[in-house]
């Protein structure tokens, strides 16, 4: 027997509507890209459940799309359980990642749990995506750069820790 080991991530905002699809849809085009789809499971959800089985918002859409990213998750809220379904979840801001640990004990999240921008190289100390949905056009082009240039160190530490090659 030679099953193949698989990671699965799971990126993590408020609405699932913004931050998090836009990761998602970013990420999976990378690891498509790597040619790694049958061994990095991606995927995303909110701590709310306010925008339950809606498309991403059509800012973000729309400015994924003007850079040749196609969003195609639909919003869910995420769950306790999901803890034990991911390897490693990403919140996207200070409060993102408050609830989540709430959902749990730390012992069982202390090495899946971690700021999305952690990995970012440039964070300059502020690990938070900051939250587009109230604000203008260029809002939802500030977290796509983030968003952007953080997802290859990202995939560069998955790749690191669990010896995918
Ligand atoms: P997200 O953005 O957390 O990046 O999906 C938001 C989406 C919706 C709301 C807030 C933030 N809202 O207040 O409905």
């Amino acid at each position: 027997m030679n099953a193949k080991k698989t990671v699965a991530v799971c990126f993590v905002c408020l609405g699932n509507i913004c931050r998090s699809p836009l990761a998602e849809g970013i990420f999976k085009d990378l690891v498509s890209r790597e040619k790694l789809d049958d061994v990095i499971h991606v995927d995303s959800a909110g701590t709310s459940a306010w925008h339950q089985g809606e498309p991403a918002d059509k800012r973000m859409s729309h400015t994924a799309r003007s850079k040749g990213v196609f969003l195609t998750s639909k919003a869910r809220q995420f769950l306790r359980e999901d803890f034990d379904r991911f390897d490693i979840v990403l919140a996207m801001d200070n409060s993102n990642i408050e609830r989540l640990r709430n959902l749990k004990s730390s012992d069982e999240i202390k090495n899946k749990l971690f700021m999305f921008r952690s990995f970012d190289p440039n964070h300059q100390g502020n690990l938070e995506v900051p939250d587009p949905y109230y604000g203008g056009e260029q809002g939802f082009e500030h977290v796509y750069k983030i968003v952007e240039r953080t997802c290859p160190e990202l995939l560069r530490h998955i790749r690191s820790k669990f010896s995918i090659y």
